[in-house]
Protein backbone atom coordinates (compact mmCIF):
# COMPACT_ATOMS: atom_id res chain seq x y z
CA UNK A 1 0.00 0.00 0.00
CA UNK A 2 1.47 3.89 -0.85
CA UNK A 3 2.85 5.48 2.18
CA UNK A 4 1.61 8.54 0.36
CA UNK A 5 -1.14 10.24 2.18
CA UNK A 6 -3.23 13.16 0.89
CA UNK A 7 -1.11 15.55 3.02
CA UNK A 8 1.74 14.13 1.73
CA UNK A 9 0.71 14.73 -1.95
CA UNK A 10 -0.21 18.32 -1.26
CA UNK A 11 2.68 18.97 0.11
CA UNK A 12 4.95 16.97 -2.97
CA UNK A 13 2.66 19.21 -5.46
CA UNK A 14 3.27 22.50 -3.47
CA UNK A 15 6.83 21.92 -3.89
CA UNK A 16 7.32 19.88 -7.30
CA UNK A 17 4.53 21.13 -9.35
CA UNK A 18 4.35 18.63 -12.20
CA UNK A 19 7.49 16.93 -11.85
CA UNK A 20 5.90 14.95 -9.22
CA UNK A 21 3.80 11.69 -10.15
CA UNK A 22 2.19 9.15 -8.10
CA UNK A 23 1.70 5.62 -8.46
CA UNK A 24 4.52 5.70 -11.38
CA UNK A 25 4.90 2.43 -12.75
CA UNK A 26 8.57 2.20 -13.00
CA UNK A 27 8.98 -0.14 -15.97
CA UNK A 28 8.60 3.36 -17.45
CA UNK A 29 11.72 4.41 -15.44
CA UNK A 30 13.89 1.85 -16.14
CA UNK A 31 15.95 0.56 -19.47
CA UNK A 32 14.47 -2.77 -18.62
CA UNK A 33 10.85 -1.74 -18.73
CA UNK A 34 10.67 -3.57 -16.22
CA UNK A 35 8.94 -2.65 -12.47
CA UNK A 36 5.60 -1.92 -10.13
CA UNK A 37 4.79 1.47 -9.14
CA UNK A 38 6.64 3.94 -7.01
CA UNK A 39 4.44 5.68 -4.67
CA UNK A 40 5.70 8.71 -5.56
CA UNK A 41 7.88 10.10 -8.62
CA UNK A 42 9.97 13.21 -8.08
CA UNK A 43 12.16 15.02 -10.69
CA UNK A 44 13.89 17.44 -8.70
CA UNK A 45 15.22 20.97 -10.60
CA UNK A 46 17.89 21.96 -8.98
CA UNK A 47 19.94 21.31 -5.40
CA UNK A 48 18.06 23.64 -3.33
CA UNK A 49 14.65 21.51 -4.08
CA UNK A 50 16.32 18.36 -3.72
CA UNK A 51 17.35 19.96 -0.11
CA UNK A 52 13.61 20.26 0.44
CA UNK A 53 12.62 17.33 -0.61
CA UNK A 54 14.91 15.21 1.23
CA UNK A 55 14.69 17.59 4.57
CA UNK A 56 10.85 17.09 4.41
CA UNK A 57 10.68 13.73 3.59
CA UNK A 58 12.68 13.11 6.95
CA UNK A 59 10.14 15.31 9.03
CA UNK A 60 7.59 13.24 7.59
CA UNK A 61 9.39 9.91 8.25
CA UNK A 62 8.84 8.93 4.81
CA UNK A 63 11.42 6.45 3.26
CA UNK A 64 13.03 7.60 0.27
CA UNK A 65 15.76 6.68 -2.61
CA UNK A 66 17.81 8.33 -5.59
CA UNK A 67 18.12 6.56 -8.64
CA UNK A 68 19.49 8.27 -12.20
CA UNK A 69 18.26 7.08 -15.49
CA UNK A 70 17.31 3.42 -14.60
CA UNK A 71 19.64 1.64 -16.93
CA UNK A 72 21.36 -0.49 -14.37
CA UNK A 73 18.09 -1.32 -11.90
CA UNK A 74 15.79 -3.96 -11.77
CA UNK A 75 12.29 -3.38 -9.58
CA UNK A 76 10.91 -5.95 -8.59
CA UNK A 77 7.00 -6.37 -9.13
CA UNK A 78 5.65 -4.73 -5.46
CA UNK A 79 6.73 -1.49 -6.70
CA UNK A 80 8.81 0.80 -4.23
CA UNK A 81 7.28 2.41 -0.96
CA UNK A 82 7.95 6.20 -0.60
CA UNK A 83 9.76 8.50 -2.67
CA UNK A 84 11.72 7.99 -5.54
CA UNK A 85 14.04 10.85 -6.66
CA UNK A 86 15.75 11.59 -9.41
CA UNK A 87 17.70 14.74 -10.46
CA UNK A 88 17.48 13.89 -14.16
CA UNK A 89 16.26 15.12 -16.65
CA UNK A 90 16.37 18.63 -15.04
CA UNK A 91 20.18 18.40 -12.47
CA UNK A 92 22.20 18.80 -16.21
CA UNK A 93 24.53 21.90 -15.80
CA UNK A 94 28.02 21.82 -17.37
CA UNK A 95 30.31 24.22 -16.36
CA UNK A 96 33.87 24.23 -18.41
CA UNK A 97 37.66 25.38 -17.67
CA UNK A 98 40.22 25.10 -19.83
CA UNK A 99 44.33 25.05 -19.02
CA UNK A 100 45.85 25.71 -21.86
CA UNK A 101 49.49 25.85 -20.16
CA UNK A 102 48.74 22.07 -18.98
CA UNK A 103 45.85 20.99 -21.86
CA UNK A 104 44.02 20.07 -19.16
CA UNK A 105 40.00 20.50 -19.26
CA UNK A 106 38.27 20.35 -15.77
CA UNK A 107 33.98 19.58 -16.36
CA UNK A 108 31.54 19.90 -13.63
CA UNK A 109 28.70 18.16 -14.21
CA UNK A 110 25.45 17.88 -12.53
CA UNK A 111 24.05 14.00 -11.38
CA UNK A 112 21.34 14.71 -13.87
CA UNK A 113 23.10 14.96 -17.22
CA UNK A 114 23.27 11.91 -19.79
CA UNK A 115 26.61 10.03 -19.07
CA UNK A 116 26.05 10.17 -23.35
CA UNK A 117 26.07 14.04 -23.26
CA UNK A 118 28.79 14.34 -21.17
CA UNK A 119 31.05 11.59 -23.90
CA UNK A 120 29.41 13.99 -26.68
CA UNK A 121 30.56 17.48 -25.43
CA UNK A 122 33.91 15.63 -24.79
CA UNK A 123 34.01 13.92 -28.72
CA UNK A 124 33.06 17.41 -29.37
CA UNK A 125 35.57 19.36 -28.30
CA UNK A 126 38.84 16.40 -29.12
CA UNK A 127 38.93 15.86 -25.28
CA UNK A 128 40.36 12.57 -24.11
CA UNK A 129 39.47 10.23 -21.09
CA UNK A 130 35.89 9.84 -21.60
CA UNK A 131 35.76 7.24 -24.02
CA UNK A 132 35.16 4.55 -21.45
CA UNK A 133 32.18 5.37 -20.90
CA UNK A 134 30.49 5.67 -24.72
CA UNK A 135 27.17 3.41 -25.04
CA UNK A 136 26.23 3.22 -21.32
CA UNK A 137 23.12 5.13 -21.24
CA UNK A 138 23.35 6.24 -17.05
CA UNK A 139 23.56 9.78 -15.93
CA UNK A 140 25.90 11.27 -14.10
CA UNK A 141 25.24 10.44 -10.41
CA UNK A 142 24.22 6.85 -11.19
CA UNK A 143 28.33 6.18 -12.93
CA UNK A 144 29.71 8.06 -9.98
CA UNK A 145 27.46 6.43 -7.76
CA UNK A 146 28.09 2.91 -8.52
CA UNK A 147 31.85 3.59 -10.18
CA UNK A 148 30.11 2.76 -14.16
CA UNK A 149 32.28 1.85 -16.92
CA UNK A 150 33.85 -0.97 -19.31
CA UNK A 151 36.48 -2.81 -20.40
CA UNK A 152 38.39 0.30 -21.15
CA UNK A 153 38.35 2.79 -17.81
CA UNK A 154 35.79 3.43 -15.15
CA UNK A 155 34.13 6.73 -13.73
CA UNK A 156 36.66 6.67 -11.37
CA UNK A 157 40.01 7.14 -13.50
CA UNK A 158 38.50 10.48 -14.59
CA UNK A 159 36.84 11.96 -11.49
CA UNK A 160 38.67 14.72 -9.39
CA UNK A 161 35.95 15.79 -6.81
CA UNK A 162 32.40 15.11 -5.89
CA UNK A 163 29.95 17.06 -4.49
CA UNK A 164 27.32 15.10 -2.41
CA UNK A 165 24.49 15.66 0.58
CA UNK A 166 24.36 13.63 3.12
CA UNK A 167 21.33 12.04 4.97
CA UNK A 168 20.48 15.65 6.87
CA UNK A 169 20.77 16.85 3.32
CA UNK A 170 24.29 18.82 4.10
CA UNK A 171 26.56 19.61 1.57
CA UNK A 172 29.98 18.27 1.30
CA UNK A 173 32.92 17.95 -1.50
CA UNK A 174 34.95 15.23 -1.17
CA UNK A 175 38.40 14.55 -2.64
CA UNK A 176 38.11 11.17 -5.03
CA UNK A 177 41.09 9.74 -3.55
CA UNK A 178 39.72 10.05 -0.26
CA UNK A 179 36.97 7.41 -1.90
CA UNK A 180 37.86 3.96 -2.06
CA UNK A 181 36.90 2.47 -5.42
CA UNK A 182 36.35 -0.99 -6.76
CA UNK A 183 35.20 -2.62 -9.19
CA UNK A 184 31.66 -1.39 -10.11
CA UNK A 185 31.69 -0.06 -6.54
CA UNK A 186 32.39 2.87 -4.74
CA UNK A 187 32.44 3.69 -0.62
CA UNK A 188 30.52 6.24 -0.26
CA UNK A 189 29.25 6.94 3.09
CA UNK A 190 25.71 5.27 3.65
CA UNK A 191 22.52 7.25 1.92
CA UNK A 192 24.54 10.02 0.26
CA UNK A 193 23.26 11.40 -2.73
CA UNK A 194 25.72 12.26 -5.53
CA UNK A 195 25.15 16.34 -7.37
CA UNK A 196 27.92 16.45 -9.23
CA UNK A 197 30.92 15.29 -10.15
CA UNK A 198 33.79 17.01 -11.50
CA UNK A 199 36.06 15.06 -13.98
CA UNK A 200 39.29 15.91 -15.24
CA UNK A 201 40.03 15.71 -19.23
CA UNK A 202 43.53 15.90 -21.87
CA UNK A 203 43.44 17.76 -25.16
CA UNK A 204 43.85 15.19 -27.68
CA UNK A 205 43.61 14.96 -31.46
CA UNK A 206 39.57 15.22 -32.21
CA UNK A 207 39.55 13.29 -35.09
CA UNK A 208 41.66 9.98 -33.70
CA UNK A 209 39.32 10.55 -30.71
CA UNK A 210 36.44 10.49 -33.26
CA UNK A 211 37.71 7.10 -35.07
CA UNK A 212 38.40 5.32 -31.79
CA UNK A 213 34.49 5.89 -30.33
CA UNK A 214 33.47 5.13 -33.88
CA UNK A 215 35.14 1.55 -33.80
CA UNK A 216 34.54 1.17 -30.09
CA UNK A 217 30.47 1.80 -30.48
CA UNK A 218 30.09 -0.11 -33.82
CA UNK A 219 32.42 -3.64 -31.42
CA UNK A 220 29.84 -2.49 -28.68
CA UNK A 221 26.49 -2.80 -30.87
CA UNK A 222 27.58 -5.84 -32.49
CA UNK A 223 27.99 -7.65 -28.92
CA UNK A 224 25.35 -6.37 -27.09
CA UNK A 225 21.20 -7.28 -27.09
CA UNK A 226 18.94 -4.33 -28.89
CA UNK A 227 16.17 -5.72 -26.57
CA UNK A 228 15.54 -3.64 -23.60
CA UNK A 229 17.65 -5.04 -20.80
CA UNK A 230 19.51 -3.76 -18.04
CA UNK A 231 23.29 -4.05 -18.87
CA UNK A 232 25.65 -6.82 -18.19
CA UNK A 233 23.41 -8.44 -14.89
CA UNK A 234 26.17 -10.10 -13.19
CA UNK A 235 29.83 -8.72 -12.39
CA UNK A 236 32.28 -10.81 -13.68
CA UNK A 237 33.83 -12.60 -10.78
CA UNK A 238 37.19 -12.27 -11.95
CA UNK A 239 38.85 -11.19 -15.26
CA UNK A 240 39.39 -14.61 -16.08
CA UNK A 241 36.16 -15.49 -15.62
CA UNK A 242 33.67 -13.01 -16.93
CA UNK A 243 30.45 -13.69 -16.08
CA UNK A 244 29.32 -13.85 -19.53
CA UNK A 245 31.58 -16.48 -20.56
CA UNK A 246 30.31 -18.66 -17.67
CA UNK A 247 26.90 -18.57 -18.26
CA UNK A 248 27.30 -19.47 -22.49
CA UNK A 249 29.48 -22.26 -21.43
CA UNK A 250 27.05 -23.50 -18.74
CA UNK A 251 24.61 -23.35 -21.96
CA UNK A 252 22.22 -21.08 -21.27
CA UNK A 253 21.83 -18.60 -24.02
CA UNK A 254 18.67 -17.97 -25.34
CA UNK A 255 17.17 -19.92 -22.00
CA UNK A 256 13.81 -18.01 -21.51
CA UNK A 257 11.28 -18.10 -17.95
CA UNK A 258 8.31 -16.32 -19.21
CA UNK A 259 8.96 -13.03 -21.03
CA UNK A 260 12.41 -12.78 -20.13
CA UNK A 261 15.49 -14.46 -21.41
CA UNK A 262 19.22 -14.73 -21.61
CA UNK A 263 20.78 -12.91 -24.49
CA UNK A 264 21.55 -15.22 -26.96
CA UNK A 265 24.31 -12.13 -28.31
CA UNK A 266 25.71 -11.73 -25.08
CA UNK A 267 25.29 -14.07 -22.15
CA UNK A 268 25.39 -11.52 -18.95
CA UNK A 269 22.75 -9.68 -20.46
CA UNK A 270 19.31 -10.76 -19.24
CA UNK A 271 16.46 -9.29 -22.13
CA UNK A 272 13.05 -8.28 -21.76
CA UNK A 273 10.89 -10.03 -24.58
CA UNK A 274 7.92 -8.08 -23.89
CA UNK A 275 6.26 -7.53 -21.03
CA UNK A 276 8.61 -9.91 -18.54
CA UNK A 277 8.15 -9.53 -15.05
CA UNK A 278 10.71 -8.87 -12.43
CA UNK A 279 9.56 -12.22 -10.99
CA UNK A 280 10.54 -13.92 -14.30
CA UNK A 281 14.00 -12.34 -14.28
CA UNK A 282 14.78 -13.50 -10.82
CA UNK A 283 13.98 -16.79 -11.06
CA UNK A 284 16.31 -16.86 -14.72
CA UNK A 285 18.59 -14.89 -12.20
CA UNK A 286 18.07 -18.23 -9.76
CA UNK A 287 18.59 -20.39 -12.69
CA UNK A 288 21.74 -18.79 -14.33
CA UNK A 289 23.59 -18.44 -10.68
CA UNK A 290 22.66 -22.44 -9.64
CA UNK A 291 23.84 -23.62 -12.79
CA UNK A 292 27.18 -21.68 -12.89
CA UNK A 293 27.42 -23.13 -9.49
CA UNK A 294 26.86 -26.66 -9.83
CA UNK A 295 29.05 -26.15 -13.38
CA UNK A 296 32.01 -24.19 -12.29
CA UNK A 297 31.55 -23.62 -8.64
CA UNK A 298 31.11 -19.92 -9.14
CA UNK A 299 29.08 -17.54 -7.27
CA UNK A 300 27.67 -15.09 -9.41
CA UNK A 301 26.55 -11.97 -8.15
CA UNK A 302 24.05 -9.19 -9.66
CA UNK A 303 25.34 -5.73 -11.00
CA UNK A 304 22.45 -4.87 -11.23
CA UNK A 305 20.74 -3.09 -8.24
CA UNK A 306 17.63 -4.62 -7.21
CA UNK A 307 14.99 -2.58 -5.69
CA UNK A 308 11.08 -2.60 -4.34
CA UNK A 309 9.08 -5.42 -2.59
CA UNK A 310 8.14 -8.65 -4.07
CA UNK A 311 4.41 -8.21 -5.82
CA UNK A 312 2.93 -9.71 -9.19
CA UNK A 313 3.38 -7.59 -12.03
CA UNK A 314 0.09 -5.40 -13.14
CA UNK A 315 0.36 -7.70 -16.80
CA UNK A 316 -0.08 -11.10 -14.97
CA UNK A 317 -3.25 -9.82 -12.36
N1 LIG B 1 31.80 -14.25 -23.84
C1 LIG B 1 31.32 -15.48 -24.20
N2 LIG B 1 29.97 -15.61 -24.41
C2 LIG B 1 29.11 -14.58 -24.27
C3 LIG B 1 29.61 -13.31 -23.88
C4 LIG B 1 30.96 -13.17 -23.66
O1 LIG B 1 32.07 -16.44 -24.33
O2 LIG B 1 27.90 -14.78 -24.47
C5 LIG B 1 33.25 -14.09 -23.65
C6 LIG B 1 33.81 -13.15 -24.72
O3 LIG B 1 34.15 -13.85 -25.87
C7 LIG B 1 35.01 -12.55 -24.03
C8 LIG B 1 34.62 -12.53 -22.57
O4 LIG B 1 33.51 -13.41 -22.42
O5 LIG B 1 36.13 -13.40 -24.18
C9 LIG B 1 34.25 -11.13 -22.06
O6 LIG B 1 33.17 -10.61 -22.83
P1 LIG B 1 33.07 -9.06 -23.25
O7 LIG B 1 34.33 -8.69 -23.94
O8 LIG B 1 31.79 -8.84 -23.91
O9 LIG B 1 33.12 -8.27 -21.90
P2 LIG B 1 32.38 -8.50 -20.53
O10 LIG B 1 33.43 -8.74 -19.49
O11 LIG B 1 31.28 -9.48 -20.64
C10 LIG B 1 32.47 -6.00 -19.75
C11 LIG B 1 31.49 -5.15 -18.98
C12 LIG B 1 30.46 -4.53 -19.94
C13 LIG B 1 31.18 -3.78 -21.03
C14 LIG B 1 32.14 -4.74 -21.75
C15 LIG B 1 32.95 -4.08 -22.83
C16 LIG B 1 31.10 -6.14 -16.77
C17 LIG B 1 30.25 -7.08 -15.97
N3 LIG B 1 30.77 -6.00 -18.05
O12 LIG B 1 31.72 -7.08 -20.30
O13 LIG B 1 29.68 -3.65 -19.18
O14 LIG B 1 30.25 -3.26 -21.96
O15 LIG B 1 33.08 -5.28 -20.77
O16 LIG B 1 33.72 -3.08 -22.29
O17 LIG B 1 32.01 -5.54 -16.24
C18 LIG B 1 27.65 -3.26 -18.00
O18 LIG B 1 28.36 -2.95 -17.05
O19 LIG B 1 26.41 -3.19 -17.97
C19 LIG B 1 28.30 -3.74 -19.20
C20 LIG B 1 27.61 -4.20 -20.21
Amino acid sequence: MSLISADHKRWLQQLLGRRVCFDEPMRRRTTFGIGGPADAYAMVADVDELTLLVRGANQRSLPWRVVGKGSNLLVRDGGIRGIVINPAPYMRAVEVEEDGAVDEIIITAQAGLSLPALCRLALANGWAGMNFALGIPGSVGGAISMNAGSAEGCIADVLKTVTLLDRQAKRITVATDKITWAYRHAGWPLDSIIVEGTVKLQAADKQQLKREARQWVMARKRRQPAEPSAGCFFKNPSPHNPAGRLIDQAGLKGQRLGKAAVSRRHANFIVNLGGASAGDVLTLVRLIQTTVADRFGIALEPEVVILGEEGYAQESL
